[in-house]
């Protein structure tokens, strides 16, 4: 059972976590017909193109501070029920400015819905600001300037996201530039949609800690090496990878050989409600579909607070939360 196990995750979609429920309750609010994008069975699309189209038309139900607040904390609050400590959430300040909102405003909204969350569940969350390589690397870098202009404490990390098959990382590389000189941690899509050439781009031009997906790494034996000699951390979210068709099935999803190649690789849900899933169904996922035991799930655990981007005193207190590493003495009983 993995109802019980502590969680945590770095690779959530914030407008990407927004239940159908909510999204109804948006569209009755500003008078929006979502029947072209939301039906009885939950959000419509049929392939990656289209996934990126409904997302962004969910994310268009959203239109006040009041409103990011409430997606936010109806998030967390779902996360802590389910016992996780730890939340990064992927936002895009750009979405505030295309709806006319304003960056500040969007970002001023997502930050109480994680004061109000952290109040009445004690769970933790940070803010990745994301930019979307569809809009170009003009709108990308722009995004960056704002996450280093911005200096929110609760921003800590910026991150690319959207069709990864637009451009090469290297036509994006200024904005981690960017990102990077403002000391904000660095993750990227990699390897997703696209191939390992994609993972390589990313690391050799963009040289974050961690990568969005980068499951495809596995069709590339020395990109494996050298993942696991960088330590970069895979944000793997295998619920996501099975509803775009990344692979057929549970049974051909590489999380576990990524692992046995030493690679570091945690848990994620991505846009929970688009792939049916949730992060605790991505635990239970991982136990039932692929056969972690309950140490091995607790590693990703760890791994995910090991690389997240949060201060150390911080990542000091969830760690302790999440209690000793298997094998460590110190957890065998006096
Ligand atoms: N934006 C939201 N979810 C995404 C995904 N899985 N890949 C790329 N961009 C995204
Ligand atoms: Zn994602």
């Amino acid at each position: 059972m993995t109802a019980d196990l502590l969680k945590a995750e770095i690779h959530c979609h914030l407008e990407g976590a927004a239940r159908p429920e909510l999204a109804r309750a948006q569209a009755e609010k500003y008078g929006i017909d979502i029947s072209g994008i939301l039906g009885d069975r939950g959000y419509v699309w049929r392939d990656f193109s289209e996934f990126l189209v409904c997302y962004d038309a969910v994310a268009s139900l959203f239109r006040t501070a009041d409103d990011y607040a409430l997606l936010t904390r109806t998030y967390l609050a779902e996360l802590a029920a389910a016992n996780t400590i730890y939340s990064e959430i992927i936002v895009s300040p750009d979405h505030g400015d295309r709806i006319g909102l304003g960056a500040d405003a969007y970002l001023a909204g997502v930050s109480d819905g994680i004061e109000a969350a952290r109040e009445s569940s004690g769970i933790e969350a940070r803010i990745i600001v994301t930019g979307e390589r569809h809009f170009g690397p003009e709108r990308v870098i722009a995004a960056a300037e704002y996450a280093a202009r911005a200096r929110h404490p609760l921003v800590t990390g910026f991150n690319m996201a959207g069709e990864e098959r637009m451009g090469r990382v290297a036509d994006y590389a200024r904005a981690f530039d960017i990102a990077r000189e403002a000391g904000l941690g660095l993750t990227i899509h990699a390897g997703e949609v696209c191939g390992a050439f994609s993972v390589w781009d990313a690391l050799d031009l963009v040289r974050p800690s961690r990568i969005g997906h980068g499951v495809r790494s596995i069709e590339d034996r020395a990109l494996l090496e050298r993942l696991a000699e960088l330590g970069t951390v895979l944000e793997v979210c295998p619920g996501s990878n099975i509803a775009l068709k990344v692979f057929p099935d549970f049974d051909s999803h590489p999380l576990r050989a990524l692992k046995a190649a030493g690679v570091r690789v945690c848990l994620n849900s991505d846009d929970p409600p688009f792939f049916r899933t949730s992060l605790a169904r991505e635990y239970a996922l991982a136990s039932e579909a692929m056969d972690f035991t309950q140490d091995e799930i607790n590693g990703m655990t760890r791994t995910a607070l090991e690389a997240a981007f949060v201060d150390e005193d911080t990542r000091g207190r969830l760690l302790a939360k999440l209690g000793p590493e298997a094998g460590d003495e110190r957890a065998e009983p006096a």
